[in-house]
């Protein structure tokens, strides 16, 4: 009797495990899901402007970190506050050029590390509309301005906020006092802090919650998991950044590129088109168009997008370098757009010298030549057969010869195709080509 009651209690423990198992299993599947979906559009952009608009722009110094790291004093930095006055500012131009850019999002500074809010925030007196001449809140036009032109609206929030008297950390080598020694402070902070992300999502609904500064404290401090569940809360669609102590959904190189294909499943560059992410007159180590182009090609043929930064003056007008970068781009992605918008990342490595990308229904493979070049391009291990070759922006085929094919084996020859220089591009040409069936490749060692 009592054998058969210890098998019936195990027996109902391995169960009770079992069905545990299978709908924590379940649950993290429906997540993945709803991850998924919420992904789609973010997946298919490729392309997103990056805006720092702040203060730092009256007198062109480095945004927040300059008091920071006591390049100028903390209230030389706040006395640029007198001097931001948006009266050239003209939301829909800005949104205008960035679809002309052939963007489909823009994240914005709402607030960086110095605290200073670009809208008007109830929790602090320390923003544009209360403290500086412009007199108002400057990112509600500029988000109405964005959703008119069908652009996703992503907004960068600063976790850390130097300013603030209840945050800890202020100058480089100065702290404000001590988080462990003083835990109801910290706790101030984060009321605060989880308050303007509240507000941001009650006022704006963004698409995308783009943080930063996390670094400063734990996810435990942060409470990053309470932050997703209130962003997720309000909004199940909206998207965040990885800067959240693991909480967010896609990981966020920054400035520098990742050499081969990352692991991460959704990942974006953000970069600079100088050496400043705010407005900085003297820096003019300019990116070229050609630079970011190729740079923009690398990035979607890794699967990832790239969040191209801009940095306004203090009165909202845009240095015509950056405008210039924007228009040129925008000539290139609008002729290419059926290579970029869309597509999947491209062969993986070794089947072709160059960036690439795929159409979802594997039909197509897109070539990003670079440059001028006078040579053909090969493709090796294509194991599906071309319909037609061509270039983008023009109908006409390209020749193209199978070399080193053995009739008896499966092994597919190598691909080389030949593009006439008067159909080249003047950054970059992108070689279509056309498949009979859905691509397959052989990743074989070779041989017979
Ligand atoms: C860094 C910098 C910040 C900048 C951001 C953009 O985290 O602290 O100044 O806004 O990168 O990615």
């Amino acid at each position: 009797m009592k054998r058969l009651f210890l098998i019936y209690i195990s027996f109902t423990i391995i169960l009770f495990h079992l069905s545990g198992i299978n709908s924590t299993q379940a649950q993290s599947k429906i997540n993945q899901n709803e991850i998924e979906k919420k992904m789609k559009w973010f997946e298919d952009a490729k392309l997103g402007i990056f805006i720092h608009w702040g203060i730092y722009a009256v007198k062109g110094v480095g945004e927040s970190w300059s008091f920071h790291n006591k390049q100028i004093s903390y209230d030389d930095y706040l006395k640029m506050l007198d001097g931001f006055t948006a009266k050239n500012y003209d939301p829909s131009k800005w949104a205008d050029l960035i679809r002309q850019s052939g963007a489909r999002y823009c994240v914005i500074t709402s607030k960086h590390h110095d605290g200073v809010a670009l809208w008007d925030t109830r929790l602090s007196d320390l923003s544009i509309p209360a403290r500086t001449p412009a007199k108002r809140d400057v990112l509600s036009p500029f988000v109405d301005a964005l959703r008119k032109d069908n652009l996703k609206v992503g907004l960068y929030f600063s976790l850390l906020d130097w300013s603030h008297p209840d945050y800890p950390e202020f100058l480089k080598d100065q702290k404000k006092y001590d988080k462990s020694k003083d835990p109801q402070r910290w706790a101030k902070y984060l009321i605060f802090c989880h308050g303007q992300i509240n507000e941001l999502s009650e006022k704006f609904n963004p698409d995308l919650f783009w943080f930063d500064g996390d670094w400063e404290h734990s996810v435990e401090e942060w409470q990053a998991a309470d932050i997703r569940k209130g962003i997720l809360e309000h909004n199940p669609a909206a998207i965040i950044n990885g800067r959240l102590m693991g909480y967010g959904d896609y990981e966020t190189p920054e400035q520098n590129f990742p050499v081969s294909r990352p692991s991460f499943r959704w990942w974006e560059l953000c970069m600079t088109m100088n050496d400043s992410w705010g407005y900085y007159p003297t820096y003019l180590n300019y990116k070229t168009p050609y630079e970011i182009i190729t740079i923009f090609a690398d990035v979607i043929s890794n699967g990832g997008n790239l969040l191209l930064d801009i940095g306004p003056r203090e009165d909202g007008t845009i240095d015509e370098k950056q405008v210039n970068i924007l228009q040129e781009l925008g000539k290139w992605t609008k002729k290419h757009e059926e290579a970029i918008f869309g597509t999947l990342a491209g062969l993986p490595s070794g089947h072709f010298y160059g960036p690439s990308t795929i159409s979802k229904d594997s039909s197509i493979i897109y070539l990003f030549v670079p440059g001028k070049i006078s040579g053909d391009i090969m493709i090796k291990g294509l194991d599906t057969k071309i319909k037609e070759v061509n270039v983008i922006g023009n109908d006409h085929s390209l020749n193209y010869k199978i070399v080193g094919k053995i009739s008896w084996s499966s092994i597919p020859g190598l691909v080389f195709i030949t593009v006439p220089e008067n159909q080249q591009d003047e950054y970059m040409t992108v070689v279509r080509v056309k498949l009979e069936n859905k691509l397959k490749l052989y990743r074989g060692k070779g041989g017979l």
